[in-house]
Formats: structure tokens, C-alpha cells, sequence
């Protein structure tokens, strides 16, 4: 943990919003499913105060540390346990919450503590190796990815995951890079940014979209997602709320959709005149549409800037 933490401690974003939204009281159960540096755990922990509990997961080790020295005078009333949120139905059995939480946040994204860690390869804005695993038991790294995949592949990632308009000719000046030498850090990937010639939008590195894509890829984000969401109301009790922080739209939509779904009356097409499907809404919505942050907070803490809350709370069976 020697690296010097360039950006400070993350602050948690919409912090009082996601405490109000999950009606945290004493007593109750409550999952961090991606406790970063425990600042959300913090507020959630005196907030069931003095007998609530908390359920803590992160898959990234450093993160798991950091955040249970943080949390260390809640001793008793949270359990950590390394793993991907992808696996939350299997942990909570595990740890006999198999019928379900009171309240889970999920918080998408990458942290403070991974973006300041010149050793994670997560910023453009010094040169170090370029991993980007959030879970270092992850196969391969950004730097694996932009010397093996094929062009055409790049290009795709980098135009789905980083929405980057010049996708095409990024994954052309990476494959030509990689014909000289293969990509080892965060500077050669922005050098090959720069040289096909992207300017960015104003106030934006020209590389953020293409450390977006990357990341995502890499840590198959989208991915982890989706399987939390598989039947997400299940994990949990009736009554109780799941409420997601996101970042960006590609993010955004996946949750937006599941919670359509999931609220929906009847999945029947449209043109079906009678109801077959025999669905009954699982959740009710809390949040009706996509909540931002205050400007007092996205003066205070800029990563609050692009944070949506999206909250659902399941119905009784
Ligand atoms: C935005 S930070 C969370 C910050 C936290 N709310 C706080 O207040 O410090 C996101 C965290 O989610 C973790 N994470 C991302 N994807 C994950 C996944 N699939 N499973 C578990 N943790 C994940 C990252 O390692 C990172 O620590």
C-alpha cells in the first residue's frame, strides 16, 4: 500500500439521498455491495444504529482492508467478505441472510483509492502499468487486452463500452503501436489515443473514453451486472429496498430496465389483447425517475457530477 494516494479519500456520493431512500433503520440488515473505502458503510452503520447490521463485499482486496480498518469501531456488527456482487445470492445464504436484505446499495464504478493508486493503472494522468483489474485474481489486464485483441474487436470495445466516436481509428493506432512494441503502461495507451488524433470533449482528457472501455472490459462490468440484476428483488425481504448508484448510461440502462421489468404489471406484448404471462410486479418504485446529486454536493465532491439513484422496494409475495 505504498503508493501515495494522489486524489485523497473518495467521498461518498449522495450519501444522505441513499439513506433516505432505503429507510435505514435500527435493527435491519443491510448489504454494501461494493464498499470501496467504507465512506457509504460508515453513514449506513450509525444509521441502524445500535444493533443493525451489515453485510460488506468488494472484490478488490485493498478496498476490503482499507474499509474494515475504517470501520473497525462497528466490530460485531459487520462481516466482510471478498467477493463479486455477481455472487450475492451464494453470500448470503452463506451468512444465513438467505431470505434477503433490508437494504442493499450498490455503487458502482471504480473508486478513489484505485484511481489514486499509480499501481492499479486506472488513470491516464501518470504513466504506471496497465492493469485496470479491480480483482487482481482477474486473468487478463487492459495492457493483455490492447496487445491481443483483434482490431476489429478494439474498435468495438472501445466504441460500446467508452461510446467513443473515433473507436475505429484508436484500435488502429493501438495495433500499429503493438507492431513495434507491445503496450506496457497508461502512457503508451494515451500516446496512441493522442496519435490518431481525438481531441476530446472540452474539459475532458481525449483518453477518458477509451480508460472507460477498457476498464469495463476488463473487469467485465457490464457483465457482473447483469447477473446481479437476474432476479435481483429476490435478495430481498418484503419491504425491503435495492438502490444503485451509476455513472454512466450504459450502466444506467441496464438498471433502468430491470426495474421496468421488475415493476411492470403484465410482460405480455403489447398487441396481446389478454394478459397470459401471469406476472404480478415484484417492486414498487421509490425513486420515479433517475435522482442527481445537489450542486452543493457536485461543487463539494466532482465524481457526485454524473452519480443517478435509481431505487426499488419489494412487495410483499
Ligand atoms: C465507487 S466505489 C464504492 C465507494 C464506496 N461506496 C465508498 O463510499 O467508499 C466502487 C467499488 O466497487 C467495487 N466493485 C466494482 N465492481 C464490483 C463487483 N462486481 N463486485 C464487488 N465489488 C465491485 C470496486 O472495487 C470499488 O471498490
Amino acid at each position: 500500500m505504498e503508493d501515495r494516494q494522489r486524489l485523497g479519500r473518495h467521498l461518498p456520493v449522495m450519501a444522505d439521498e441513499v439513506l433516505t431512500a432505503l429507510a435505514v433503520r435500527p435493527g435491519g440488515r443491510y448489504v454494501d455491495a461494493t464498499v470501496g473505502e467504507g465512506g457509504m458503510s460508515e453513514r449506513l452503520l450509525d444509521a441502524c444504529s445500535p444493533d443493525g447490521r451489515l453485510l460488506a463485499l468488494d472484490w478488490d482486496e485493498e478496498a476490503l482492508a482499507l474499509s474494515a480498518s475504517r470501520l473497525a469501531r462497528f466490530e460485531g456488527r459487520v462481516n466482510f467478505v471478498r467477493s463479486s456482487f455477481a455472487e450475492l445470492r451464494r453470500v448470503l445464504a452463506e451468512v444465513g441472510w438467505g431470505e434477503g436484505a433490508d437494504g442493499i446499495i450498490v455503487d458502482l464504478g471504480v473508486s478513489t483509492l484505485q484511481l489514486g493508486r499509480d499501481a492499479r493503472g486506472f488513470s491516464f494522468q501518470v504513466d504506471a502499468p496497465l492493469d485496470m483489474r479491480m480483482d487482481q485474481r482477474l486473468a487478463e489486464t487492459a495492457a493483455d487486452l490492447c496487445n491481443t485483441l483483434p482490431e476489429r474487436e478494439l474498435a468495438d470495445t472501445i466504441y460500446q463500452y467508452g461510446e467513443e466516436r473515433a473507436s475505429r481509428r484508436i484500435a488502429r493506432a493501438i495495433v500499429q503501436r503493438r507492431a513495434e512494441t507491445p503496450l506496457r503502461t497508461t502512457g503508451d495507451l494515451r500516446a496512441s489515443v493522442l496519435s490518431a488524433g481525438v481531441r476530446g470533449r472540452p474539459g475532458h482528457d481525449p483518453a477518458t473514453r477509451t480508460f472507460q472501455a477498457l476498464r469495463i472490459a476488463v473487469n467485465r462490468e457490464l457483465e457482473q451486472l447483469e447477473s446481479l440484476l437476474e432476479r435481483g428483488w429476490e435478495l430481498l425481504r418484503p419491504g425491503g429496498r435495492l438502490a444503485f448508484l451509476t455513472y454512466h448510461s450504459l450502466e444506467d440502462r441496464l438498471v433502468k430496465q430491470a426495474f421496468t421489468m421488475w415493476s411492470a404489471s403484465c410482460l405480455c406484448p403489447p398487441e396481446r389483447p389478454v394478459c397470459g404471462c401471469g406476472w404480478s410486479p415484484k417492486v414498487r418504485r421509490i425513486t420515479r425517475r433517475k435522482q442527481t446529486a445537489s450542486q452543493q454536493e457536485i461543487l463539494r465532491n466532482p465524481r457526485a457530477r454524473s452519480a443517478g439513484l435509481r431505487v426499488v422496494e419489494r412487495l410483499a409475495a
